[in-house]
C-alpha cells in the first residue's frame, strides 16, 4: 500500500525553495552540480513536512541531473534525513553518554509518558515524533533533546514537560538551556573571566 502512494506521490520545489536551490548550486563548479546534494535534500525535507519521500528524492535527482539512487544513498546513510512521515514537532532525545550520565532515561521517559507514544511513534493527531538520537554537540549542557531546529537543554523531567505542553498548545518554548545558567557558564556562576574590564598586567 505505502508502495502505491509513493507511486502517484509528486514533489517539485516551490518558488521559493527553488531560488533558494538555484543560489545553492551556483556556489559549485560546473559539472559538480551533485556536490549540492546535502543542502537541496534539507530543502527538500522542509517543503515536504520534514521527511522525504520517494518522489522529492528523484526530484532532487533530477535537479541536480544524477542518478537517483546516489541520491537514496545519501538520504539513507544520513540520520537527519527522515525516510519516513515525522509528527509537526520532531522530538529527539539524545541519549549518548554525556547525556545519559546526566539523567537523559528521566527524559526519555518523561517524553514518552507525556506524549503517550514509543521510541519511534507518531501520535495519533501528527503532532509529535518522538526519537532517540546520538549526541547532538551539545554535551555542555545535557541533557537536552532538539525539537525542529531547536535545542532544549539542561533538562530535568518538569522542564521537559513544560517544553512538550507549550508545544501541544503551539507555543513556542525559549530554546536554550530550561535551567537558570546563561549559555554553557558553569552552573554555580563564573569561576574564571569574572572581571567586566579583564585584568591589567
Ligand atoms: S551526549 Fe548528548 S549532546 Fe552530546
Amino acid at each position: 500500500m505505502t508502495h502505491q502512494i509513493e507511486e502517484i506521490e509528486t514533489f517539485s520545489f516551490d518558488d521559493i525553495h527553488k531560488a533558494e536551490a538555484k543560489i545553492i548550486v551556483s556556489r559549485y563548479p560546473e559539472g559538480r552540480q551533485a556536490s549540492a546534494v546535502l543542502p537541496l535534500l534539507d530543502l527538500a525535507q522542509r517543503q515536504n513536512a520534514g521527511w522525504l519521500s520517494t518522489a522529492a528524492m528523484n526530484y532532487v535527482a533530477d535537479f541536480l541531473e544524477m542518478p537517483a539512487i546516489r541520491v537514496y544513498e545519501v538520504a539513507s546513510f544520513y540520520t537527519m534525513y527522515n525516510l519516513k512521515p515525522v509528527g509537526k514537532y520532531f522530538v529527539q532525545v539524545c541519549t549518548t553518554t554525556p547525556c545519559a550520565l546526566r539523567g537523559c532515561e528521566r527524559i526519555l521517559e518523561t517524553c514518552r509518558e507525556e506524549l503517550g507514544i514509543e521510541v519511534g511513534e507518531t501520535t495519533l493527531d501528527n503532532k509529535f515524533t518522538l526519537q532517540e538520537v546520538e549526541c547532538l554537540g551539545a554535551c555542555v549542557n545535557a541533557p537536552m533533546m532538539q525539537i525542529g531546529d531547536d535545542y532544549y537543554e539542561d533538562l530535568d523531567p518538569e522542564s521537559t514537560k513544560a517544553v512538550l505542553n507549550a508545544l501541544k498548545k503551539d507555543e513556542v518554548p525559549k530554546p536554550g538551556p530550561q535551567s537558570e545558567r546563561n549559555g554553557s557558564e558553569p552552573a554555580g556562576g563564573l569561576t574564571t573571566l569574572t572581571s567586566k574590564t579583564g585584568a591589567k598586567v
